[in-house]
């Protein structure tokens, strides 16, 4: 198994370009068995996560061919047999995305629940109930979904999200693009990654309305055609990186970032005493000075994110005071919180709060991946410790960040990946 080694006490200095989203091209990708014809993703980000889903997808019969510069096609001709066996989707919860298109498409689908997964239970009962609203019957039997569209396919609903659900908003759309009728979903989530589906969707003959606010339409079509799709620059990347630089100091450009997709984490970058500048296909961050405490407290977008929680609590262990780090998204995600003390820092968790004192001086030691973001909060907590930080289970960072180790020894990092 890989490790990353970081030794840290480098500021950063150039340019990260910033990879097509994680979470948006797992929809996007799952939208392919939509229609027959082919659809291309460009900026297609290489990573493990994409792949598992590509092997589902092949399983299913799609044609999937990664090609030069960043494009993926994805071919769903006929669909061999609507059966997500569980062994490809445990692997990856996003895969249980299928199951929409695959009712929509084939009026019928077998799919293995996703099960728990480490950041929290994260239950999939608000997906079901938006596809049983939309005519599908649907029925749980050893851990798979068996589920069924009415002779005539789905048909439209008005559908209010008792909660905001980024994945259930998604399925729903997925399914209702091909219903009869008009959808109406309310109290949607309003992550970007929602506006790029629909606009791909809509690229692809969809006639979805409202993606990225609270209430979506959509009127249903008979048949989507192919279409190609550049993925939304991926913003936890960014944030990623822009905490990075903060943590480590110096001055970094993040090149084809949206900036306004990450407002709430530049207001809190801000308050820490980190520059941000804003530039129409970048951002720039810059840290010189100590960093100051700020409390932040995780939110459905516009809200400061889950997904970056980790990385800003591993820049909080080096600011000058303490600040409050509340999550209020998934019921298990400080699990790098043992990890950053073990590097030295102070934190104590009460529920959902966790309390940093700081400034802590970083030391590097072995650590241990225990999910995608937390790792990566490992890797900046090391880039701004003193000596030698080992990253263990790295195979969480290659789920969802492509090229770490590349991007950021560009910027003067001294980082490794090491085989054992
Ligand atoms: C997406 O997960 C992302 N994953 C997550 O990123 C991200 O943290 C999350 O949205 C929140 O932004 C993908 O897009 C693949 P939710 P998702 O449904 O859709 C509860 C990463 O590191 N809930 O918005 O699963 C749920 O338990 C990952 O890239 C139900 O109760 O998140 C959670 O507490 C991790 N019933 C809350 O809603 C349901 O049916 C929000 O989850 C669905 C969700």
């Amino acid at each position: 198994m890989d490790r990353i080694r970081i030794r840290g006490g480098k500021p950063l200095h150039g340019t990260i370009e910033i990879s097509g989203a994680k979470n948006s091209a797992l929809k996007l990708m799952a939208a392919s068995l939509l229609t027959e014809d082919a659809l291309v993703l460009s900026r297609a980000p290489r990573l493990r996560d994409s792949r598992f889903l590509g092997q589902l997808l092949a399983h299913l019969g799609v044609e999937v061919e990664e090609q030069a510069g960043s494009k993926l096609r994805l071919q769903a001709a006929s669909i061999a047999d609507p059966y997500a066996p569980y062994d490809l989707v445990r692997k990856m919860r996003a895969s249980f995305n299928v199951l929409g298109p695959l009712i929509a498409r084939e009026g019928r689908a077998k799919v293995s629940l996703p099960g728990g997964c480490a950041i929290g239970a994260r239950p999939v009962n608000l997906h079901l109930e938006a596809l049983e609203a939309l005519g599908a019957e649907i029925e749980l039997e050893e851990g798979y979904v068996l589920a069924k569209a009415p002779a005539g396919g789905l048909t439209g609903a008005r559908i209010v999200f008792p909660m905001v659900s980024v994945g259930a908003t998604e399925h729903a759309m997925l399914a209702a693009v091909l219903a009869k009728g008009e959808t109406v979903l309310e109290n949607c989530a309003r992550e970007p990654e929602i506006a790029d589906l629909a606009e791909c969707l809509n690229a692809m003959g969809a006639k979805v309305e409202g993606a990225g606010e609270a209430e979506i339409r959509i009127e249903g079509v008979d048949r989507l055609h192919g279409a190609e799709w550049s993925v939304v620059p991926d913003r936890i990347e960014t944030g990623t990186y822009a905490i990075a630089a903060a943590a480590a100091g110096g001055e970094v450009i993040l090149k084809d970032a949206l900036a306004a997709h990450n407002h709430a984490l530049w207001r809190a970058l801000g308050l820490a005493g980190v520059e941000v500048r804003e530039g129409e296909n970048s951002v720039t961050i810059k840290r010189e000075g100590a960093l100051k405490p700020v409390d932040i407290q995780t939110e459905p977008f516009p809200g400061f994110p889950t997904d970056t929680q980790a990385q800003f609590m591993a820049l909080m262990t080096l600011a000058d005071g303490a600040s409050i780090i509340r999550e209020t998204i998934f019921e298990n995600r400080f699990m790098h919180v043992p990890e950053l003390s073990r590097l030295g820092a102070d934190i104590q968790v009460r529920g959902n709060e966790a309390v940093v004192r700081g400034p802590s001086t970083l030391r590097g030691a072995p650590v241990m991946a225990t999910d995608l973001r937390a790792s990566v909060s490992l890797v900046i907590a090391g880039l701004a410790a003193e000596g030698d930080t080992v990253v263990n289970r790295i195979y969480h960072l290659d789920r969802g960040f492509e090229r770490l180790e590349d991007k950021l020894s560009a910027c003067g990092a001294d980082i490794v990946r090491e085989s054992e």
